[in-house]
This record gives C-alpha cells, structure tokens and sequence, in this order.
C-alpha cells in the first residue's frame, strides 16, 4: 500500500463514508489482499561458490581491501530490493553475490581457466535495508564456457531470511544475445520466469542494474 492510499490521508469525505475515518481497523478488513509476486526462481547454485569466504566480501568488488589496483572491466552497479510474495519488502535479508570475473573467470580452486583478477572481490556480502534495498558496485561479468556448457554472462545470488529456506538463483543481463544460448537461461519454464530473473537497466554514468527479488 502506498502511504499516500491511507484512508485518513482524505480530506473532504462524503459524509456517508465518514465512518471509514473513525473505524481504520474496519477498513483494513475491507481492503481486498495486495496482489501476490510471483517468486524469483531458483537457479542452481553451480560450482564456483566460494570455497572459502574471501576476507573481503563488502558490497563493492570492484577493489579488494589492502590492495591498489581496480578490478578489470566495466563498472557497473546491482541493486534492488528483497520481497516477501506477499507482505512485501524484507529488511534484514543476507544478500550473497558470486561471479566471474571480465574474463570469465572465478576466484574458485575448481576454476581451471587459469587465475581469476587479484584485484576482482569476486563475492560480496549484505544485509537488505529497512525498504529490503540491497546494493553492490561490481562489475560486468564476461562469458565462460563453449558449446552446450557456454554460461552467458550472470551473477550468482543467494538471499537468506531467517526461517525460510534459502533463495538461490542467477541474474542476467537484458539484451544479452547470449541468453538465448544458455542451457541454463533457456531452462526456465516460460517468458514470465525468463523476465524475472533478468535484471532491468537504468541508464546513468555508471550502468544500474535492477534486479527484485521475490522470496516465496
Ligand atoms: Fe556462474
């Protein structure tokens, strides 16, 4: 509900409804249940979770602590919200990230396309706001694999909130001619399911990248 749908926000009511003023709790009966989100679809968690948690793992990957160098690639920035179906946003909610580097490469020891860049995090770590908000600043994963094992460029999420199972599951980029390839993208059900793990692009100096999360 919109702040700015509240009853009590009205000001010259008929009298005939003036007993909606003076009886909240009646009206909020009366309101017929917000729409249900569709939840996020869960996308298998692959290979390359970190092995170990990397000693920096805050929300921007685009430089490791105690080192000088910029990660390779083109910056861009991640943020959305974490959901619940129906009651809406989930402050608190551990949002994990995980992905390939601008060559395509993990920070994982079953990586074997050779090292990934020292100066790419590679994970990140936060906690959703008091709106669910959550944001990193990483940057444009590139590519990996050929023919059917191909991954069009993703990262990796993994949503935990206390007392639900975890959510893990894959964000694509829109306009990726990739996915169209991908075993994995092209896995899910429907154009709807598609849609949903796709992120959505706000223009800007640096590329946002808005992608909501729905937890069932
Ligand atoms: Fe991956």
């Amino acid at each position: 509900m919109h702040r700015e749908d509240h009853p009590n926000r009205a000001v010259a009511l008929p009298v005939s409804r003036r007993w909606l003023v003076a009886a909240p709790a009646i009206v909020l009966a009366a309101r017929p249940a917000a729409a249900q989100l569709a939840p996020t679809p869960r996308q298998t968690r692959g290979p390359f979770y970190p092995a170990t948690r990397p000693t920096d793992s805050d929300l921007d990957l685009t430089q490791v602590a105690g080192r000088q160098g910029r990660a390779r690639g083109e910056v861009i920035e991640v943020t959305g919200r974490v959901l619940h179906a129906r009651s809406g946003p989930l402050p608190g909610a551990t949002v994990e990230i995980w992905q390939a580097d601008a060559d395509g490469r993990y920070h994982h020891p079953r990586e074997s396309a050779g090292a990934a860049d020292p100066n790419f995090q590679g994970f990140g770590a936060v906690r959703s706001d008091g709106d669910g908000g959550y944001f990193f600043r990483t940057i444009r994963p590139r590519f990996y694999g050929s023919g059917a094992g191909m991954r069009t460029p993703h990262i990796h999420f993994r949503v935990l909130v206390e007392g639900r199972p975890e959510l893990v599951t894959q964000m694509y980029f829109p306009g990726e001619a990739m996915n169209a390839r991908d075993g994995l993208f092209r896995s899910l059900s429907d154009e709807n399911a598609r849609d949903a793990v796709t992120a959505r692009l706000e223009g800007g100096a640096v590329p946002r990248f808005i992608f909501e999360i729905v937890v069932a």
